[in-house]
């Protein structure tokens, strides 16, 4: 069976957007006919239950420690998207169980989606990294504050290092403007090209809009409003361009590479045994 596209959801900056923009591109993948699994792997802070409105019994740590299959832990999201959460405070993690006979159903599992989207922590720590790095593709978000396009920059760099074959795009989030928005991704794939060699796609942007804020607060995605606030309206046309636009390496899935990752970055903590 096929392996799914993965896309990771990350930043250098923690708060520009990841997990809005991740649960609401996967409710505009669904609604595009794809069926989409959505992994919050922001381990140890999971927002992505609470952004839904459930709560979960079994999340991430546990279905990657081997302590329960991955279809006991997963929630029915909103439009058919699933949701497998991460917990909200810190659980001993150690994917013991991931090794080749637990990474099986995982793989197997995740041939029932076309997207695997995953929802990343902020920052530079090795559990992020893994993440990040073991998706076929990269939605590198930030906003058009300096430390965060700075952060952005910084991680990319790292990302770039373990995956030269990454293939990423930009999205700015919380623009005030169209013209913002493009000026920086220019400046920002300028920067990539001149001192790290590498090409970053245009994703566009999302401006800022005061209805994120209130679908966060009333715990419902922000794409099922009607009529459709200006940020559902951007990430419809990013999913539509996702859609039509295939990466040019034939999708890996997420949880094959992720096991790689682990191993390579070789963390006592997260080495399987
Ligand atoms: N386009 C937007 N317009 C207005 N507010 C937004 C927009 N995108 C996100 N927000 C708001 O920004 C805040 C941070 O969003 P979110 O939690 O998704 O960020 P994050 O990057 O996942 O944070 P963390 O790094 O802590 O995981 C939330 O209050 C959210 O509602
Ligand atoms: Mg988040």
């Amino acid at each position: 069976m096929a392996a799914p596209r993965s896309l990771a959801i990350t930043s250098g900056k923690g708060g520009v957007g990841k997990s809005c923009v991740a649960l609401n591109l996967a409710v505009s993948l669904a609604r595009c006919q794809q069926r989409v699994l959505l992994i919050d792997a922001d381990l140890g802070l999971g927002n992505q239950a609470i952004l839904i409105g459930q709560s979960p019994d079994r999340t991430l740590e546990e279905v990657l420690s081997g302590l329960c299959p991955i279809e006991a832990a997963v929630l029915d999201g909103p439009e058919g998207v699933v949701v497998l959460p991460a917990a909200s405070q810190l659980l001993p993690w150690r994917p013991a169980a991931l090794t080749a006979a637990g990474l099986a159903p995982l793989r197997s599992y995740e041939t029932h989606f076309d997207f695997v989207l995953v929802d990343t922590g902020a920052g530079l720590a090795p559990k992020v990294l893994d993440f990040a790095a073991a998706a076929d593709q990269l939605l590198l978000l930030t906003t058009p504050e300096a430390t965060a396009i700075a952060d952005a920059y910084a991680i990319f760099k790292v990302l770039l290092q373990r995956r030269p074959d990454l293939a990423p795009g930009l999205l700015v989030n919380m623009a005030d403007s169209a013209a913002e928005a493009s000026e920086l991704q220019e400046r920002f794939g300028e920067m990539t090209r001149r001192f790290l060699g590498a090409e970053i796609d245009n994703w566009g942007y999302i401006p800022l809009d005061r209805y994120v804020r209130e679908a966060a607060k009333r715990q419902i995605p922000f794409t099922l409003a009607t009529p459709p606030p200006p940020a559902a309206k951007a990430l419809a046309r990013l999913a539509e361009n996702l859609v039509e636009g295939r990466p040019a390496l034939a999708p890996q899935g997420l949880f094959a590479p992720l096991w790689r990752q682990f191993l390579s970055s070789g963390s006592p903590e997260q080495a399987p045994t």
